[in-house]
């Protein structure tokens, strides 16, 4: 299982408030106690660290050059001390975010930056996850469970409706272009019964 001989890695991604991290924590516990459940931006201590400084403020914060930085700098240390070492010992990483959400929302929706996206990807992370699940639901009805909790985290939900329309077409135009990789969940249906879906494709992939 896997195409790294070593562990299996899966991510999940989508729009802000779509269930990514619920599912990432329902896929977990149904995988068993041995499973590495961690997120982005963050996952590492310093990557954490780093977190703070995208999530919280002002939208304008960081130029469009410095939040790629700093989303690929996170990422780096994730890799470096907890995904690499997880997958090295065989285990299965479910991450919650990872390169596609920079694709999608600093390559495809602030700027036309994707050319620089992934030359930064290729140079300093150049992995992929063996298997992604993108929730994909209408932005919508995903801001107002995202609202329905605000955290002080919310730099990027606070961009709006528009934001997020664009940002769905842009994981929708990456799950077309992968989709060996990238399978579209549909997120607009009860926890468990998209936890059931996304569980039974994860078993299909393991034996296909
Ligand atoms: P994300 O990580 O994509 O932002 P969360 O998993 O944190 O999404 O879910 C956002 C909010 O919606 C949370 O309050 C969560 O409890 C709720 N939620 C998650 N999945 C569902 C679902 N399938 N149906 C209704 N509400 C959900
Ligand atoms: P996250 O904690 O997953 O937020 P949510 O639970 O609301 O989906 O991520 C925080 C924000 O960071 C989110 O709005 C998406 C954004 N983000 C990027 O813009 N680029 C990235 O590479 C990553 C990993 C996240």
């Amino acid at each position: 299982m896997g195409r790294r001989g070593a562990g299996v890695f899966i991510s999940f991604e989508g729009i802000d408030g779509s269930g990514k991290s619920t599912q990432a924590r329902l896929l977990a516990e149904a995988l068993g106690p041995d499973t590495v459940l961690t997120r982005e931006p963050g996952g590492s201590a310093g990557a954490e660290e780093i977190r703070r400084l995208l999530v919280e403020g002002a939208p304008a914060r960081w130029s469009p050059e410095t939040e790629i930085l700093l989303f690929t700098a996170a990422r780096r240390d994730h890799l470096e001390k907890t995904i690499g070492p997880a997958l090295a010992a065989g285990r299965i990483v479910i991450t919650d975010r990872f390169a596609d959400s920079t694709r999608v929302y600093q390559g495809a929706a602030r700027a036309a930056r994707r050319p620089l996206v992934d030359r930064l990807h290729a140079l300093m992370i150049g992995i992929e996850p063996d298997l992604t699940f993108l929730i994909d639901m209408d932005p919508a009805s995903a801001l107002e469970r995202g609202l329905a909790r605000r955290s002080g985290e919310d730099r990027f939900e606070d961009l709006g409706l528009d934001f997020q329309k664009t940002l769905r077409a842009g994981f929708l135009a990456l799950a077309q272009a992968q989709p060996a990789r990238i399978t579209v969940i549909d997120g607009a249906r009860a926890a468990h019964v998209v936890a059931n879906d996304i569980l039974a494709r994860y078993r299909a992939w393991c034996t296909a």
